[in-house]
């Protein structure tokens, strides 16, 4: 079986991070979410993998390379302009050829893993086999009605009065059926080739399309808040390491992570929390559910529940809690004890100042 990895996009909800690298690259745990889909193919034991990639690409192949430093071999395929799941499909079709294959989408994150459904998938064969996931409000995303037996009946994209509370998740898998569908449907009303509609059409020829229900933690990394809920789930999974240096004068409690060339001094952090390679975090709290980017720099702060980006700094301000830092960005105190705040803030940046 080959994967199809999509990382297009605009990545408008994740703005200001995708303005400078695609939204699949955001770190959680310190780790690109595109770094957590390949590994989570690779426990399904997929290797061979195609990765539709938009708006710089570069960014994405700097980081991941050929693949070989993941175990995997990764094909690129430009994408000129985001016209929809199913676009990515017929865009990769040499690259697919008539092999059975996932599609998972760039920006979930699935924490339990659906090694289990891949071997299903891989024993049974239908046309397409979905993961579902039940959710408060499907709203925002394709919605499956599904019978006893586990077959599809019906699936609809982004319902405005849902059929069911199931939720489809980005990761499906496909026989070479789906390529007839793509090639037979249209485009939606919002302009996109809807893999919703392909999938909705192998139903309507009579294809053999099953649902099956995932139930561990899954969303959907496209905003901020998202982003944050993704970090603190992967967080709560950290194994503690101290490969940098932590003075005496310094304390660690819980799961924590001080990565090599990191430096703790005169501080307290209260895992899960990770401390990335290179980075200084010195007279400070750091609380559970932090994850500080490579090289950064942390004095004087009190912080938790946040994103610290590589190379950003944070200096003589605090408390700090739910936020996301992008790299080399810099907070700190101003000089004068009273005045004015100082603000040099990127487009569709969001900061929210106490007083
Ligand atoms: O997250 C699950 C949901 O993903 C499903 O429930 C929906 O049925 C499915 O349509 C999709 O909805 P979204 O609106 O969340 O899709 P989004 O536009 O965010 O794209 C998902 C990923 O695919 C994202 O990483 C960007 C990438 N993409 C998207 C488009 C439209 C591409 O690579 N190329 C594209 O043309």
């Amino acid at each position: 079986m080959k994967a199809l990895v999509l990382s297009g996009g605009m990545g408008l909800r994740l703005r200001p991070f995708s303005h400078s690298r695609p939204k699949q690259l955001i770190p959680l745990a310190n780790k690109p979410v595109l770094v957590h889909v390949i590994e989570e193919l690779r426990a399904m034991d997929v290797t061979d993998i195609g990765i539709v990639v938009g708006d710089r690409p570069e960014k994405i192949a700097d980081l991941l390379g050929d693949g070989s430093e993941l175990g995997v071999r990764l094909t690129y395929i430009p994408q000129e302009a985001p016209c929809g799941l199913a676009h990515c499909v017929a865009i990769a079709r040499d690259f697919l050829a008539d092999d059975d294959f996932v599609m998972y989408l760039g920006d979930n994150v699935l924490t339990s893993g659906v090694a289990d459904i891949a071997e299903e998938f891989r024993n049974n064969r239908p046309a397409a086999e979905l993961v579902v996931h039940k959710v408060a409000d499907p709203r925002a995303f394709g919605v499956a009605e599904v019978d006893a037996e586990g077959r599809v009946l019906r699936l609809v994209e982004k319902p405005e009065h849902p059929v069911s509370d199931l939720a489809v998740v980005g990761v499906y898998f496909f026989t070479p059926a789906i390529h007839e569908a793509v090639a037979a449907i249209e485009a939606s009303a919002r302009g996109e080739l809807e893999i919703t509609d392909a999938i909705q059409w192998l139903v309507t020829q009579g294809a053999e399309v099953t649902a099956r229900t995932y139930s561990g933690f899954w969303k959907d990394a496209g905003r901020v808040e998202d982003v944050l809920a993704c970090n603190r789930e992967l967080l709560d999974r950290l194994k503690p390491s101290v490969c940098g240096e932590v003075d005496a004068d310094s304390e660690l409690i819980g799961a924590v992570v001080v990565e090599e060339g990191a430096r703790v001094v005169r501080s307290r952090i209260i895992g899960p929390a990770i401390v990335g390679a290179g980075a200084l975090v010195e007279d400070s709290s750091v609380g559970p559910h932090t994850a500080a980017g490579r090289d950064c720099l942390l004095s004087g702060v009190d912080v938790s529940d946040t994103i610290v980006l590589e190379g950003a700094s944070v200096r003589d301000v605090g408390p700090v809690r739910a936020s996301v830092i992008g790299r080399e960005a810099s907070v700190s105190r101003s000089a004068a004890p009273e005045g004015p705040h100082q603000l040099i803030v990127g487009d569709h940046s969001r900061i929210e100042v106490a007083a």
